[in-house]
């Protein structure tokens, strides 16, 4: 056996002399060495040598198991040299040759729109507020004038979950309550913020309506703000948004927290006014709700409504985007198609 040992440390050696490449060098490491080489096979055989030799053979097999495994270790540093070697001598490296280009991601159309809106409020002076997603029924709803049973809740279908009162926002109105009762000190300062964030409707999916949707809502509480502090400054968000020649028309409407209520429409940015498909021939596209802020909401806010008062509105950031890009289908803003995403 000990003879069996010195020849195959005597082959393994001359053997690995020979290797001149990484690939046969891994192979001579799996005949030599490896779980099923040929020195561990020999060294298994220890059990069957009488037992005062055994201790003599297990220390021999474990040298030159190790000189082999040091033999190794010195032949791959000569070999990793040798092809290094190699490859920066033959090695074919067009530098010149240009790089493939790296995809980068880009923003989602809706990031840019409200990238865009959040830019222009700054510069009007409104503070972004950043309010819940998962709402209370309460704040959704009965503090916005909206008690249960309203008939006014069935304007906005509403995600419920299984614990009692709390949901999805349906919209993002129930930041008025929040920001004013986290930005108001007890009714005592004015606030200027816009609310941007998503919202759910458990709504039949059309073209025009998705369950899920962006809204952007403003809110300015102060003493003497008006009608007329509404309209100017929506006029002037649309200038800045739209062109600087965009018309904006105001339609009456109803909305439980405002009062007197308000929907905006600027003239089509496509067509100027004089009608075309996107506006349906109206010459005129929907970009906001708003109104005077009810003295209910004002009060639930803790202001006291005899002595603020305050105008709010709702924008739908994803609307406006499909009119701009002419998008035919809302359904792709939260499909995943990167064949859409990288047309923006
Ligand atoms: C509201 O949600 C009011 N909270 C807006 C408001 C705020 C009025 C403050 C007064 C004062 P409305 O349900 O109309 O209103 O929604 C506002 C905008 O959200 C719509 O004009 C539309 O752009 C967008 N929107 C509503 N539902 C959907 C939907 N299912 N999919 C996509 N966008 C939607």
């Amino acid at each position: 056996m000990q003879e069996a040992l010195n020849s195959l440390h005597q082959e393994a050696t001359t053997e690995l002399e020979t290797v001149t490449s990484s690939d046969a060098l891994r192979e001579w490491e799996l005949k030599y060495l490896g779980k099923q080489g040929a020195v561990t096979k020999l060294m298994r055989g220890v059990g069957g040598l009488p037992s005062e030799e055994r201790a003599a053979f297990g220390k021999r097999a474990n040298e030159v198991k190790t000189a082999l495994a040091e033999s190794y270790s010195a032949r791959e540093t000569v070999i990793k040299a040798q092809e290094l070697a190699r490859d920066l001598s033959q090695g074919q490296i067009d530098i010149t040759l240009a790089g493939r280009p790296l995809s980068v991601g880009g923003l989602h159309p809706s990031t840019q729109t409200l990238r865009r809106y959040r830019e222009i409020w700054a510069e009007m002076g409104f503070q972004v507020f950043r309010s819940r997603e998962v709402e209370d029924d309460d704040t959704n709803f009965t503090l916005l004038n909206m008690p249960p049973h309203h008939p006014a809740r069935d304007m906005q279908d509403t995600f419920y979950t299984t614990t009692p009162n709390v949901i999805l926002r349906t919209h993002t109105s129930p930041g008025q309550i929040r920001s004013m009762r986290a930005l108001g000190a007890d009714g005592t300062q004015p606030i200027r913020v816009i609310l941007p964030g998503m919202c759910y409707r458990f709504e039949q999916i059309t073209t025009r309506s998705e369950i899920q949707f962006h809204q952007v809502e403003g809110v300015a509480v102060g003493r003497g703000i008006r009608m007329t502090d509404l309209k100017g400054t929506i006029a002037e968000f649309a200038r800045r948004m739209y062109g600087d020649n965009a018309q904006v028309r105001f339609r009456a409407s109803y909305f439980p927290f405002t009062e007197p209520s308000i929907e905006v429409d600027v003239e089509c940015f496509l067509c100027e006014g004089s009608g075309c498909r996107v506006c349906k021939y109206a010459g005129w596209l929907e970009i906001a709700g708003a109104g005077m802020m009810h003295p209910v909401v004002l009060r639930n806010g803790g202001y006291d409504p005899s002595v603020w008062s305050g105008f709010a509105f709702g924008m739908g950031p994803e609307r406006v985007t499909m009119l701009m890009h002419d998008i035919q289908d809302i359904r792709y803003f939260w499909g995943n198609d990167l064949r859409f995403l990288e047309q923006f």
